[in-house]
């Protein structure tokens, strides 16, 4: 069978993983979360002692590495990562390390390695316009701010971990200006995408609307 590309793209906290995962899981169909190996490049960088100014040494780390991409996570050199890649601080440094060109040429060409072999759902801020510009469904995943923050909070808080809901969105929208704004690749709705906003769907609801993009496109062919 042909290969099947579903790419999800969208800001942070819209819901992506969450929803590309079950939408992965629904099809058969491997689930691919590359902000995971941005994150996991800067927990790596960061454990290594790397100088996250120096795109080079950055470069070079992402370049040595190996990731293995799980359906619940992620392995870099064959180490388990799970909630170390989702402190506050990883996630600074990883949109650090996601405005670097060099660093995401490597993490691309790793992307599209794993696409070229086997049908995935990726998500991630480029993958529509990018990555797999040629994605046979492509989903603009947004919600509002509060929503965002809002729904962070109740994650954060159902683990235990204290958490301000202010502080949550001033970060929310710093990093959207990050991801946006940033020189190379930025954050933006591939002009083939269909936009979803998720501020008042539940995570079924999302869930459904892109099983049935995706069931159209299989059908249709
Ligand atoms: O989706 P996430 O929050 O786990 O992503 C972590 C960071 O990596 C975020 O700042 C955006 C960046 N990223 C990116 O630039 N391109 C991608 N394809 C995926 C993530």
């Amino acid at each position: 069978m042909k290969r099947f590309l579903v790419a999800i793209d969208g800001p942070a906290g819209a819901g992506k993983s969450t929803v590309a995962r079950q939408v992965a899981e629904r099809l058969g169909l491997t689930y691919v979360d590359t902000g995971a190996m941005y994150r996991a490049l800067a927990w790596k960088a960061l454990r290594d002692g790397v100088d996250m100014e120096d795109e080079e040494a950055v470069a070079h780390l992402a370049e040595s590495i190996t990731f293995t991409l799980e359906p619940n996570g992620i392995r870099v050199n064959g180490i388990p990562l799970k909630d170390e890649i989702r402190t506050p601080q990883v996630s600074e440094l990883a949109s650090a390390v996601a405005t670097m060109p060099k660093v995401r040429k490597i993490l691309v060409n790793k992307q599209q390695e794993i696409a070229a072999s086997q049908s995935v759902v990726m998500d991630g801020r480029d993958i529509g316009t990018h990555v797999l510009p040629n994605a046979d469904v492509k989903i603009f995943l947004t919600a509002s701010i509060d929503e965002r923050a809002r729904r962070r909070y109740k994650e954060l808080t159902a683990k235990g971990i204290p958490a301000d809901l202010e502080a949550l969105q001033e970060q929310i929208r710093r990093r959207d200006e990050n991801d946006r704004n940033r020189a190379y690749a930025p954050l933006r709705q591939a002009e083939d995408a269909i936009l979803v906003d998720t501020t008042n769907q539940s995570v079924q609801e999302v869930i459904e609307v892109i099983l049935q993009h995706c069931r159209n496109k299989l059908g249709g062919e």
